[in-house]
């Protein structure tokens, strides 16, 4: 066609590596990854196996509808739940596996028993911006890529790999990113075939993916998972066994900690719990918003509501009475852990105490009301970060570091840090992220970008501060002469002695009497691995639905989520972050499923009509609540982050609600109204 510049496949491209390790990146799984347009061979349906350029992308996309593969037929497997019949079922992971005491006559010998399946099915992201790379053609040996992601480092090694260029021939900007839930931590497709192109055409070319093509990308494995509770007539637990099955592709085994949170929430001295996989003709599953942690406390918190009503114990007070101060799988203490603070204000705001225990006691007209309650756990997590400051003698501030913002008002974030430790206004500070020259930062993720860039960026301001401080204490008859690092604080531009602030120095003119205009430094900050304490997040989450009783249509009229997840430095973001989390939980909850058609192993829900998320009409009040929590172990700012703590135990809180409000319990997520009123 006119305006086609080229076709590229496995049979026509540039040189590839052929090592799995130059396809690796920040957060491989085990296996060997996809590589596109590498050779004949066809993973999964939806595999790129053509990439069309041409001068406009309407031509690029009429001309790629031209496109006719022949292919050699090979059977595929693609159902779950058939593969776990026939047993093609992989043996426990021992990396997540526990077992302690002995929970099988500890179960069979418990008062009170509950035994349960539970489902989750596949999920996907759909941040609203698709994946799109403009790969630059410098000319020079260089390449310039603007990728989507989560991580431009990651992605400029990955792509260095793959073409075996050395890495400082390669940048990959990001600086705002519309979105990404986890689908932008690992390297998707568009990156390599728009650099692919590019090196082979000499010129810059730009992929853009639809929405359809959002569903060939990473995504939520489905998972199956058998859980049996034994508990005392208190209510105390003697036995938890939780087994998991969850899928992965067949040449990557992708999966989380699915299983070790109950032994971090309850105490109990019995305890089995692992996992499996079943491996599928389908790509790879990827992390989604709090992978592993989502799936796994939506079992766990409805087996422990099932529990509560099977010993006749208000579920809340069941979560007290098997309340852990330590985590049984590492055997350690908390660093910090508020989460009775978190049962007790959320409770409060709720309104839990006025609640009536008996299943659909409650109405309003056609519908049912229902409380539930369940609990959120997830990991605070830090990484190695580093980070470069610097001021100017005019008072402005530039902080920069490699890592990306998308979404969560990183940018913000770090602004504030800054501005507050070298005493200047927030518009005074300039931060630059998301472009892989910056100082080296991990992928944004895992809600641990606070802690980790948070703290590079404070031990750079820290250092700047000791470089002015020394300035000011050699200035001729210097008020600050003897003053130590400690005695001082950083505000309006100066820097005060905290016993006495008419002891003080104007930044600008210790500056001036040090000849400099600027103090420029880089720092790194290291995650506290002294395995001294666990470190983890908590959330006491609080659901109302109303269930129409005659069309089995289900409201989340009310929602209370109360989070401990040490210092929040900015209450405003912080709690957009939860109210984020929350509205994805009730995706999760009620609406968001992926479905196969196993006659083509192919997702058939690939666009936003078919794939449900919640909208407006679904999204009612979300209360969000910070419970004061003091951490000085875990970093020097205090900080655990948040985001995706707002997600777990969002979707069991809901269930228990359904079933509060109904006395249906529905396993399989999600909870439609056809399962609701099915007998
Ligand atoms: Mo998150 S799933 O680490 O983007």
């Amino acid at each position: 066609m006119e305006g086609v510049l080229d076709v590229f496949t496995h049979e026509h491209r540039p040189k590839l590596a052929s090592s799995h390790k130059k396809y690796t990146d920040e957060i491989v799984p085990s296996g060997s990854p996809f590589r596109p347009l590498y050779d004949a061979e066809i993973l999964f349906n939806g595999q790129p196996v053509a990439l069309v350029v041409a001068e406009e992308f309407e031509i690029a996309r009429f001309a790629a509808s031209l496109v006719r593969v022949d292919y050699e037929r090979q059977a595929h497997v693609t159902d779950f739940d058939a593969q776990r019949q026939r047993g093609a079922v992989s043996k426990r992971d021992p990396a997540h596996s526990t077992k302690r005491g002995k929970p099988a006559p500890a179960f069979s010998q418990a008062a009170v028993q509950i035994k349960a399946e539970y489902r989750m099915p596949v999920e996907h992201h759909n941040p609203m911006e698709p994946f799109a790379a403009t790969a630059m053609w410098e000319g020079d040996g260089r390449i310039t890529v603007f990728d989507k992601t989560q991580g431009p480092q990651n992605c400029r090694n990955y792509v260095a790999g793959v073409f075996g260029m050395p890495r400082d021939k390669v940048r990959v900007l990001c600086p705002y990113v519309g979105g990404a839930f986890g689908s932008g931590l690992r390297p998707q497709y568009e990156l390599p075939l728009a650099v692919l192109a590019a090196l082979a055409l000499k010129r810059s070319v730009r992929i853009t993916l639809t929405r359809q093509q959002m569903f060939t990308l990473g995504y939520r494995a489905a998972n199956v998972h058998e859980l049996a509770l034994g508990a005392n007539g208190d209510g105390s637990l003697a036995s938890f066994r939780h087994d998991v099955i969850a899928m992965t592709s067949q040449f990557e085994d992708f999966q989380r900690d699915f299983v070790n949170w109950s032994s971090l929430l309850y105490r109990c001295a019995n305890a089995e719990l692992g996992q499996r996989l079943v491996k599928l003709d389908q790509n790879t599953p990827c992390d989604m918003r709090a992978p592993g942690g989502a799936e796994g406390m939506y079992p766990i918190e409805c087996a422990m509501d099932e529990l509560a009503y099977a010993a006749n114990i208000d579920p809340l007070e069941l979560r007290l009475i098997n309340y852990s101060d330590k985590d049984q799988v590492q055997d350690r203490p908390y660093s910090s852990k508020q989460l009775r603070e978190c049962y007790r204000q959320g409770a409060e705001k709720f309104g839990w105490s006025k609640r009536n225990p008996q299943p659909r006691s409650m109405r309003e007209g056609n519908e049912l009301i229902g409380w539930g309650m369940a609990t959120g756990i997830w990991e605070a997590m830090q990484m190695p970060a580093s980070a470069k400051a610097a001021l100017t003698s005019n008072g402005s501030v530039e902080i920069a570091s490699a890592t990306a913002d998308i979404g969560p008002g990183t940018y913000t974030m770090m602004a504030q840090l800054a501005g507050e430790m070298l005493g200047v206004p927030l518009d005074n500070v300039t931060v630059k992220l998301g472009d892989s020259t910056l100082p080296d930062a991990p992928v944004e993720g895992g809600s641990f970008t606070t802690s980790s860039v948070g703290s590079a960026i404070h031990a750079a301001c820290r250092a700047v501060q000791q470089e002015l401080l020394g300035l000011a204490r050699k200035m001729p008859g210097s008020p600050l002469a003897r003053a130590k690092f400690d005695d001082v604080v950083f505000a309006e531009g100066k820097i005060q002695h905290k016993d006495d602030e008419r002891r003080e120095v104007l930044v600008a003119d210790a500056m001036r009497a040090g000849k400099i205009d600027r103090v420029e430094r880089e720092a790194s900050a290291q995650p506290n691995e002294d395995g001294k304490y666990s470190h983890s997040t908590h959330a006491a989450v609080f659901a109302e639905v109303k269930v129409d009783e005659q069309l089995g249509v289900i409201r989340v009229t009310r929602m209370v989520n109360a989070v401990a997840a040490g210092r929040i430095l900015n209450p405003k973001i912080a709690s957009s972050q939860i109210l984020g989390a929350v509205v994805g939980g009730i995706g999760m909850a009620l609406h968001e499923e992926t479905v196969t058609d196993h006659r083509f192993g192919r997702f058939m829900t690939h666009n936003l009509a078919d794939y449900h998320v919640p909208v407006n009409a679904d999204v009612h009040a979300i209360d969000v609540i910070f419970v004061e929590e003091k951490d000085d172990e875990i970093n020097p700012l205090g900080v655990k982050g948040v985001g995706e703590i707002g997600i777990v135990g969002t979707a069991a809180a809901i269930a228990n609600a359904v079933y509060h409000a109904t006395g249906k319990r529905v396993r399989d997520l999600p909870i439609t109204l056809d399962k609701l009123m099915r007998d």
